[in-house]
């Protein structure tokens, strides 16, 4: 089942055109890698998923609803269910890390406080942080950070996440704690966009492979198919030489 369907986007910052006719669909639970070069817009589309960037035009339907012409009011709603873990997930660094996931929480429902308690010890369990709900983020190490960064991404039980180069300066493995979380949540039945220039991770958590080149999806393909194909573009990426 298309969860979300891209047709035709075109997206321009004043003379530069960063989208021309993209087009894009992501299938129910499957993790789908987004690879392009440095500043070919990879965030802007991401960041276009959720409203935070209007599109020029085209159409964006996420499970069949127009999103790319929502009021701020609507697009609130459709924040909760798709969930954007940011390149540099900053937490509160005067908060500890259960007031920090209880942030989101606080905004978006009414949960009680056991309730709360309850959701920020199953997140902390699945990022392998458990009980360090009363630590402040200085005492974390920045891998650590990362993952308490994703929980909060995640607390509101999003059924699609995009991950925006989660795994940037990350060491192996960090990278690594931070791959299996992704797998985890798979496994869970989320739908995932992950954009990173880290190709063998994404050739091993995904289920597809999109390649962003010259302002539109150049080929989405199996990453089986991804791995034996003959495409200059697609080479270049799998071989190192572009990314
Ligand atoms: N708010 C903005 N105003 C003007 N230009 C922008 C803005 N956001 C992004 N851009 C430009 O759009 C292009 C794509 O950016 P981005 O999506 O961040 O690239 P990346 O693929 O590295 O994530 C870049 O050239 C960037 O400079
Ligand atoms: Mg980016």
């Amino acid at each position: 089942m298309t969860i979300l369907e891209v047709q035709n986007i075109r997206k321009k910052f004043g003379e530069k055109t960063v989208h021309d006719g993209l087009n894009l669909s992501v299938q129910q639970g499957e993790i789908l890698s987004l690879f392009g070069g440095s500043g070919t817009g990879k965030s802007v589309f991401l960041r276009s998923l959720i409203g935070l960037e209007r599109v020029d035009s085209g159409s964006i339907l996420y499970r069949g609803k127009q999103i790319q012409n929502l009021t701020e009011t609507e697009l609130f709603e459709i924040r909760k269910n798709i969930a954007y873990v940011f390149q540099n997930g900053a937490l509160f660094d005067s908060m500890t890390v259960a007031e920090n996931l209880a942030y989101p929480l606080i905004e978006h429902t009414n949960l009680s406080d056991n309730e709360m308690r309850e959701k920020i010890d199953s997140m902390l369990s699945l990022i392998g942080l458990e009980g360090s709900q009363t630590l402040l983020p200085a005492s974390l190490s920045g891998g650590m950070q990362k993952r308490v960064g994703l929980a909060r991404s995640i607390i509101l039980e999003p059924e699609l996440i995009l991950y925006d180069e989660p795994t940037a300066g990350l060491d192996p493995q960090n990278t690594k704690n931070l791959l299996e979380i992704m797998a985890k949540l798979r496994k869970m039945g989320k739908t995932g966009i992950f954009v990173t220039h880290d190709i063998p991770a994404a050739l091993e958590v995904s289920d597809r492979i999109a390649i962003l080149n010259n302002r539109r999806i150049h080929i989405v393909e199996s990453v089986e198919n991804i791995k034996k194909s003959t495409d200059p573009v697609v080479k270049a990426f799998i071989e190192g030489s572009v990314g």
